[in-house]
């Protein structure tokens, strides 16, 4: 059973994430309600959305505040007093306080564009192509104090080609994005994610058919 969960989501650009949200919840498929959008970026593309579905929305500019700390009391406030349940990072630019994960204890997740542990932080696309790894992906994981190190919900893994770019690859992994963090938003919706340890429990006992997935394909073994 579950019930629409009340988030509020954080961005700071295009917002194709967000997009992917507001569709499955306008299609019934994901239990949540998005009861306030906070960006801290006066110009993302992510407020032209909130105002085409009636979503409100909050610009916070953090060159208006004169402390991470002062900035992240008054987001915090925003999303207590909007009911917000959870916390939903989605291509949000800053790096949260403490202040923020008191306000919301094992209730702020985030979205990286990479299978972490690999490939923390920024421009980890081109760096994936860079290194040359066979496989790519992204992640929906916990935020927590750290930059992109708390308990893994879901991942999705894409091939890296070798014709790719940066740009190519991030436009696949993208794609899959857009199925996971709704995903796990229901999954959460659902009561189904408990943390043990650095280990997120949902009780999915879906298996795989297949064991392995190989990059480029096996020809003969
Ligand atoms: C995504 O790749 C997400 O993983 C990363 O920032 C990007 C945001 O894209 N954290 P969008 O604003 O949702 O289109």
């Amino acid at each position: 059973m579950s019930r629409k969960v009340g988030i509020g989501v954080l961005v700071s650009g295009s917002g194709s994430n967000l997009q992917s949200i507001i569709d499955h919840i306008e299609s019934g498929t994901l239990d949540a309600e998005i009861r306030v959008v906070l960006s801290n970026n006066p110009e993302a593309y992510a407020l032209e959305r909130c105002r085409k579905h009636h979503i409100s929305s909050v610009v916070l500019d953090h060159r208006q505040f004169d402390c991470r700390e002062s900035y992240d009391r008054r987001a915090v406030a925003i999303l207590v007093s909007s009911g917000v349940e959870l916390v939903v990072m989605a291509g949000f630019m800053r790096i949260l306080s403490p202040e923020f994960f008191r306000a919301f204890p094992s209730r702020i997740i985030n979205i990286h564009p990479a299978l972490l542990p690999a490939f923390p932080g920024m421009h980890v696309q081109q760096k994936a192509v860079e290194y040359g790894v066979k496989f790519a992906g992204c992640t929906v994981h916990f935020a927590d104090e750290g930059i992109d190190t708390g308990p893994i919900i879901i991942q999705s893994v894409v091939p890296v080609y070798e014709d790719d770019t940066p740009e190519s690859l991030s436009t696949r992994i993208l794609k899959e994005e857009h199925r996971i963090y709704p995903q796990a938003i229901q999954y959460y919706a659902e009561g189904r994610l408990v943390i043990e340890g650095r280990r997120v429990l949902i009780g999915n006992g879906r298996r795989f058919t297949e064991q392995a997935l190989h990059n480029p394909p096996l020809t003969r073994f």
